[in-house]
């Protein structure tokens, strides 16, 4: 029987996620098909019930219902819950089990182009939710220091508290980090901060940035953020959020399927989405 795979949100007409599953289910010739489902955060338990009533094989879930489907599902993965968002469900035998892959996602694309992370020192830039999934791998990936900087640095501390991989981390304010640039070998930026429309915008300035450093964005839209720009036009190097976006979706493949999919491909697909 035809498997059931989707992902909910809203709004959710615009994720490239459907496309790029089904893609990789005719690729791998699974009789599966992946639907957006459009859920509203009222509809949720209701949504989350009736998927599982009638057997659904696995889900991606995206804003706004990250956090609040935690307690509709039977299991939570640990990573998962220390991080406190799911954004893959399985359906393991009738029960519906959380793991979260943005994180570990991120980290395999980051690894394309910094194959060893350890001795990194970092600066991460946000601490909202991506930020958390985002801190925790790093930290389990065994860089040397992820510093936060963060509008509300409370945020931070409270991200920061909650990591269950120890990392060297100092906590300060955008302002304090523009003046401390030259430190580090690896800014990453996880706020939505130059997101299309807002192009123009940029969470912090990258003047004293060193010239042999990494920018990395998680955003795709556009594919060169304000932030990048600066970082390239200083001479780092730097990557964009399709490799978070794509091996986030090839690790919930994986979970769901036992197969770790064609990535290359998965990201030539999400390009031509693009446009
Ligand atoms: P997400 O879950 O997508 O990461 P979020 O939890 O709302 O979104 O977090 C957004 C991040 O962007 C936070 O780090 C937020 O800073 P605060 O913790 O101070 O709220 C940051 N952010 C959002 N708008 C901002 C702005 N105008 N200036 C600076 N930082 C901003």
């Amino acid at each position: 029987m035809k498997k059931l795979y989707g992902v909910m949100g809203d709004p959710i007409s615009h994720s490239m996620s459907p496309v790029m599953m089904n893609d990789l289910f005719d690729l791998y010739e699974m009789d599966a098909a992946y639907v957006p489902f459009h859920v509203t955060s009222d509809g949720l338990e209701t949504a989350v019930k009736g998927l599982k009533a009638i057997g659904v094989a696995g889900f991606n879930v995206t804003v706004p219902h990250k956090t609040d489907i935690m307690p509709l599902l039977d299991e939570i993965d640990p990573l998962a819950k220390a991080i406190g968002a799911v954004n893959t469900v399985k359906n393991q035998e009738g029960k519906l089990i959380g793991y979260n892959t943005d994180g570990r996602g991120y980290v395999r694309g980051l690894k394309e182009e910094i194959p060893s992370l350890s001795g990194q020192t970092v600066l991460m830039i946000g601490a909202g939710g991506a930020a958390r999934g985002i801190y925790f791998s790093m930290a389990e990936a065994g860089v040397k220091r992820i510093d936060i900087c963060n509008r509300t640095p409370a945020k931070a501390v409270e991200l920061m508290k909650t990591c269950p991989f120890p990392v060297e981390t100092e906590v300060f304010t955008i302002e304090k980090a523009e003046e401390r640039l030259e430190q580090y070998d690896l800014l990453i930026q996880t706020t939505l901060i130059g997101m299309a429309p807002n192009i123009e915008e940029a969470p912090l300035s990258l003047k004293g940035i060193k010239p042999a450093s990494f920018a990395s964005d998680i955003i795709y839209n556009p594919l060169e953020t304000k932030f990048l720009k600066e970082a390239s036009s200083a001479g780092a190097r730097t990557q964009n959020g399709i490799e978070m976006f794509v091996y986030q979706g090839a690790l919930a493949f994986e979970i769901w399927t036992g197969l770790f999919p064609d990535t290359e491909r998965m990201k030539e697909n999400v390009l031509k989405q693009l446009g």
